[in-house]
Formats: C-alpha cells, sequence, structure tokens
C-alpha cells in the first residue's frame, strides 16, 4: 500500500514539452515493452493533474483504436482542477481541488490493499510529497533530451534524502529507477538498514565542513532563553538537564561540556551548582572565545578550554564529576566514532559522576521515524514556514546522522552507567547516566 510517483522522463528531466507532448516517448515503443503492465496491476486508484487529464482526454481517439476504450484506466481517478472539465462516460472520475491530503484519504480508501498511483505532473507529485504522502519516485529515463519542458519535479524537494532502491534496464533503451521515500539515505535510516548500506555516510559534511559553518554561527548558539529554534523543546531540556546534573551530582566540582557552543549548558548548570572547575571542548574556537567571554561573569573556579574534535581529544580517566553533551554527538558518524567517544565520555567520568546529553535522536522503527518526521515537519513550518522547515530538513541531511535514544542508552549501559531519561519530544530527547560508584 504505497504512494507512487510513476513517470518517464527525458534524460534531462523532463516529463513533457513544454506544450504537453508526449511524441519523444510515445515513439519509443509501446508501454507493453515496458514495467508499466506490472506496475499497473498493482493500482487501485490515480491521481492526476488537470493538464494530464486533458491530454488524456486529446487522445482519446487514440486509446480506443488501442485499447478499445477512450479512458485508459479501470481504477477510480482523482483529477486535480479549479476548472469545470468534461467528463468521460464510462470512466469513474471524481474532480477535486486544494489540500492534497483531503483527496489522499479518499484515495487511499478506494485503493484497499493496492497503491495510490500519482500520474502527474511533477508539481503535483510534489504536493503529495510535501504532505508527507508519498512512498516512493519511480521513474523511466528516455534516451532523449527536450531542453525544455514540463519538468519531473519543478522545484526542490526537501525531507530526507531519497534511496535508490533499484535500477532497472528496460526496451527502447530506457533504464527505470525506483527510489524510497521513506527514510533516505544516511542520516535517517535505521541503524540496521544503515549497516547494510556500502557508504552509509556518503556526501556527509566533514570535521572541517562543521568546524567553519559553527565558526560563522556564534551568534545563533548564545541565548540561554531561548537556546535553538529548531531544536523541539530547548529551553525546556536546558533547565532539565541543568537541574538534573544540580540534584544528582550535588558535591560536583569538575565539569567537562563537549561541543560546548557559547556555553550555554555550563552558564545554566552553574546557576545550581556554583564555583564549578569547567572544561570546554569545541571544534570551533570562535565558540569558544565567545564561552570564555560569557563564562568571565559566572561563578566558575576555572574555565579551560580545548579546540579539537572530541574524537580525539585526550581525557584523563576519572577526571569529571558532570559531562554534558548537548546536541553534538549527532555528528558522530560510524559505530567506531560512538563507541569510541561514549567509551572515553564514560571513562573520563569519576565514580558516582554523570553525563547528561540532549540531543536529536532517530526511532529505531522506520514507521516510528516517519511519523516523528512528519510531526517535527510540521513543527518547523508551524514556526517559520515551509521553507524554513524545507531548509533545516537539508541541513539535517547534509551534516547530521544522530542515533536512537536506545542505541545511546545501551552504549552508556555497556560502558558502565546507569541510564535515565529526562524527556522525549518529537525526534530530541534529554538522557544521562551516571557511573556507579
Ligand atoms: N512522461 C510521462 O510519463 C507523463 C506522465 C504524466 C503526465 N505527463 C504530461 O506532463 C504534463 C504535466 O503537466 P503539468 O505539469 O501542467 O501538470 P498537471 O499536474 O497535469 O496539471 C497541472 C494543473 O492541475 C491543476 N492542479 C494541480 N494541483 C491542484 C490542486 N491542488 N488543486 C486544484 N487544481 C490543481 C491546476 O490546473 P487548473 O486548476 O487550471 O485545472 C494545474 O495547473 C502533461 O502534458 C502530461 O500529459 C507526462
Ligand atoms: C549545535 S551546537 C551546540 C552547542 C551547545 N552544546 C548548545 O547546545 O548550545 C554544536 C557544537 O558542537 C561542536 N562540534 C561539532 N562536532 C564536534 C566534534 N566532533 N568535536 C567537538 N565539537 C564539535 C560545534 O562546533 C558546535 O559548537
Amino acid at each position: 500500500m504505497k504512494t507512487q510517483y510513476y513517470t518517464a522522463t527525458s534524460l534531462d528531466g523532463f516529463i513533457a514539452t513544454e506544450d504537453g507532448s508526449l511524441d519523444w516517448l510515445t515513439s519509443l515503443g509501446s508501454p507493453g515493452e515496458t514495467s508499466y503492465p506490472e506496475f499497473i496491476a498493482g493500482v487501485g486508484a490515480l491521481a492526476m493533474g488537470s493538464a494530464t487529464y486533458e491530454w488524456l482526454l486529446a487522445h482519446s481517439a487514440e486509446m480506443i483504436a488501442e485499447l478499445g476504450s477512450a479512458w485508459p484506466y479501470t481504477q477510480p481517478a482523482w483529477v486535480f482542477t479549479r476548472r469545470v472539465l468534461p467528463t468521460l462516460a464510462g470512466a469513474d472520475i471524481r474532480f477535486v481541488q486544494g489540500d492534497v491530503r483531503q483527496a489522499h484519504a479518499q484515495l487511499r480508501a478506494a485503493a484497499g490493499s493496492k497503491n495510490v498511483w500519482v500520474v502527474g505532473g511533477g508539481d503535483l507529485a510534489g504536493q503529495f510529497h510535501d504532505a508527507g504522502l508519498l512512498d516512493e519516485v519511480i521513474v523511466q529515463v528516455a534516451p532523449v533530451t527536450l531542453a525544455r519542458g514540463k519538468p519531473l519535479f519543478p522545484r526542490r524537494l526537501a525531507g530526507p534524502a531519497m534511496r535508490l532502491t533499484e535500477v532497472r534496464r528496460l526496451g527502447a533503451g530506457l533504464v527505470e529507477l525506483r527510489y524510497d521515500l521513506r527514510g533516505g539515505a544516511g542520516a535517517t535510516r535505521p541503524v540496521w538498514e544503515r549497516a547494510a548500506q556500502a557508504e552509509p555516510f556518503a556526501g556527509k559534511s566533514s570535521v572541517e565542513d562543521i568546524r567553519r559553518r559553527f565558526d560563522a554561527d556564534v551568534e545563533r548558539f548564545s541565548n540561554l532563553e531561548t537556546g535553538q529554534t529548531a531544536t523541539v523543546d530547548a529551553a525546556l531540556a536546558l533547565g532539565l538537564v541543568a537541574e538534573a546534573a544540580a540534584r544528582v551530582t550535588p558535591g560536583a566540582r569538575r565539569l567537562l561540556d563537549v561541543g560546548c557552543g557559547a556555553g550555554n549548558f555550563t552558564l545554566r548548570t552553574l546557576q545550581g551548582l556554583p564555583g564549578l572547575d569547567v572544561t570546554l571542548i569545541d571544534l570551533s574556537e570562535p565558540m569558544l572565545a565567545r564561552a570564555r567571554e560569557r563564562l568571565s561573569a559566572s561563578s566558575a573556579s576555572a574555565v579551560r578550554t580545548v579546540q579539537g574534535d572530541v574524537r580525539s581529544v585526550d581525557l584523563t580517566a576519572g577526571s569529571f564529576d558532570v559531562i554534558i553533551a548537548a546536541a553534538v554527538l549527532h555528528h558522530l558518524r560510524d559505530d567506531a566514532d560512538w563507541e569510541a567517544v561514549i567509551g572515553k565520555l564514560a571513562d573520563s567520568l569519576a565514580p558516582g559522576g554523570a553525563i547528561w546529553v540532549f540531543d536529536m535522536v532517530e526511532a529505531d522503527l522506520p514507521a516510528v521515524q516517519e511519523l516523528t518526521w512528519r510531526r517535527y515537519g510540521e513543527y518547523l513550518a508551524s514556526l517559520r514556514g515551509a521553507e524554513y522547515r524545507d531548509d533545516v530538513f537539508a541541513y539535517i541531511a547534509r551534516e547530521d546522522s544522530p542515533r536512537s535514544l536506545t542505541y545511546q542508552l545501551d552504549l552508556l549501559r555497556r560502558y558502565g552507567l546507569a541510564v535515565e531519561v529526562l524527556h522525549v519530544n518529537t525526534g530530541f530527547a534529554a538522557f544521562g547516566g551516571v557511573k556507579r560508584a
């Protein structure tokens, strides 16, 4: 039961010429030589825009000659239009307009256990995608260039990267590509699926890319009251982590803040644990400079800064009572990274000491990840609109590789900590662990 955008495209990404002609495609051979018979057998309902519908109306004579019927489909079809268009005798057509989510509920119900086919055009497919309703894109790439025309997708699709699942060579020199839109490659794949990929982190930002980006973004990370807007419940988590540190390790003297940014978490933690001896680690020297400046007016008894990648910074065993890692661990990539860093942090805790993490987390089950991703998208759009949401999603796909809460709790346990969860909401979690005394 998927919603699929199945279409042919020219090599340069057009599904029709500017005047809507498909002659370049029909001249390549009959649909019988493609995957179409197999595909249409799995379709229970169709959706199309009015231009696609009008193309079918204009070619009804050819349909009759070829298929014996003016309308080529036996399945019910939803046609999107704001105009009044002619109908065809014998065709099961419903004209709809507006939000695709309403029509999609009807399409789903009509399709039953079969798939919903978004026939085209590209903008309509994009509307389904934006609503989080598109599961798969299947394109037959024709050995033709059109230079201009109706694009396969007329705009950039935001969200997790598409995952190529199949490549098939078809008759007439076509290649069929299948893309899964649920989850995407790299960052948002569940752990067990990512492990099966050949290069799970290919294309992700390098440590140097990340450093450069944060060097230029100090201001945004210097607000103790609001925290990060793209982060769900950032201010709440800041308070929870600081209070948990004060309650769980009231006698703490030494704090390590990893990926400290401009020092928000340390400043807040000092409110409940004044006089701490503070060590700050960050990739970005401008971030550290801002943190030092802000902490100079705080109660910290000492402030030491270390510019570097947490993977390679040496830490002395048993030298901290509290460790905070906020919005930083999601930059780690493979299992070796995670195991080495969590192991090192756990080792550097004194017995009875605690580590507190606040970060983006992925779900273990793909269906739950999908749900969380959709809700997070709604949160971002409600905050600053669809463009902001799209930018954040593109950024996450490029830069982040979060792990699930359970994966991280398991690691903390493996390195001898008793774990605790403080808060979880829409893909963000605050949690930690205490080293047994
Ligand atoms: N290569 C292939 O395999 C393939 C597959 C499919 C289509 N095609 C061709 O590609 C071309 C696609 O044309 P197109 O890009 O213009 O797209 P289209 O999606 O077929 O038609 C766009 C029109 O649909 C209506 N529409 C879209 N979303 C709507 C909504 N939410 N509510 C109400 N109305 C909505 C609007 O028209 P109105 O409101 O003005 O009616 C809009 O201008 C056609 O020529 C088609 O034949 C090729
Ligand atoms: C999103 S900011 C969060 C800053 C701060 N913890 C907060 O919550 O306000 C992430 C910080 O982690 C740093 N960072 C990213 N990867 C790192 C790494 N591998 N080692 C050390 N710091 C890193 C970045 O330079 C940046 O300052």
